[in-house]
């Protein structure tokens, strides 16, 4: 199977899991606005988390727990995000943000719920033995919180209005939180699954964060709203800082490819096994949504 469908495949059982994991909860606007707000999207982390963990002989049957909670929480990550207190979108994977389909109590409390459903799904008895499943949560509350995400986030808000622009270590640092820790998570966790050395896949997964978004900054300035189904030419108005904004739209460029070859070297020590985590980082910079 070639990546494409590959990854649409494993996008579709997230997604099912994703449902049927959200079934479970009593019938409530806000998790009919939890169930609207996992659709979609292109479960790059998930895919991720399944192939690492994939490469390490875990099968899916595991991985879709912890695949599912990082979609859960990157969703409610994404809620929050673009409410009018942050950067205020009413657009998300081609449908009104959940603020504008439901009211801003809801979203708050569906993203809040998110978060928490991510931490149920990584708890799950089939995500592993009990040292697995705490190890799991563990990390994945340190890549959520004010040690990651949420570090990230409040960073690129105060960027917004510092009176000098960042330079680009701090714009590293900052979308090192925002992006990259829950990419890191999600290519760790098939070495955390399987008990084995997190190394390689931190070194790529790092790159592949940043790779990722110089490729959400430079889809914010030449992509095409159709097809990534959210509002672009939002980032130089808002006062964002970006690799986009400190080096331009070529250097970006360059700097991401630099980055998917470092990735690509990372993990190079596990031959053919690495195939589709090597394809996945050619994928987060040359995809158009
Ligand atoms: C968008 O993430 C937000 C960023 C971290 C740049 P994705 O581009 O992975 O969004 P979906 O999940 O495919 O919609
Ligand atoms: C969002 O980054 C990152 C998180 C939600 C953690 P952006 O604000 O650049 O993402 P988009 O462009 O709205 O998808
Ligand atoms: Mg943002
Ligand atoms: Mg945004
Ligand atoms: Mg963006």
């Amino acid at each position: 199977m070639d990546f494409r469908h590959r990854i649409a495949a494993n996008a579709a059982t997230v997604e099912a899991h994703l449902n049927a994991y959200i079934d479970t909860y009593e019938h409530q606007p806000v998790v009919d606005a939890m169930r609207y707000a996992v659709q979609g999207g292109k479960r790059m982390r998930a895919y991720m988390v399944i192939e690492s963990a994939a490469m390490f002989g875990i099968s899916m049957e595991q991985s879709i727990w912890p695949a599912a909670a990082i979609e859960a929480v990157h969703a409610y990550s994404l809620v929050h995000d673009d409410m009018p207190c942050m950067d205020d979108d009413d657009m998300r994977r081609g449908r009104p943000t959940v603020h504008k389909a439901w009211d801003e109590a809801t979203a708050v409390l569906a993203g809040d719920a998110l978060q928490t459903m991510g931490f149920e799904l990584v708890l799950n008895d089939q995500a592993g033995s009990p040292d697995v499943r705490a190890e799991l949560a563990k990390t994945l509350a340190k890549a959520s919180g004010a040690h990651g995400m949420v570090l990230g986030q409040a960073l690129d808000i105060a960027a917004e209005t510092a009176e000098t622009p960042l330079t680009l270590k701090q714009i590293e640092h900052l979308q090192n939180g925002k992006t990259g820790a829950l990419i890191e998570w999600s290519a760790i966790s098939g070495a955390l699954m399987a008990r084995a050395d997190i190394t390689p896949l931190s070194t790529y997964a790092k790159a592949v964060g940043f790779a990722f978004q110089i490729a959400d900054d430079i889809l914010d300035v030449e992509g095409d709203e159709a097809k990534t189904g959210k509002r672009l030419n939002k980032d130089a108005d808002a006062g964002k800082a970006t690799f986009v904004s400190l080096l331009g739209l070529d250097g970006a460029k360059q700097r991401a490819r630099a980055l998917v070859d470092q990735a690509e070297e990372a993990i190079s020590c596990y031959g053919n096994k690495a195939q589709n985590l090597q394809d996945v980082a050619r994928f987060a910079i040359s995809r158009e949504n």
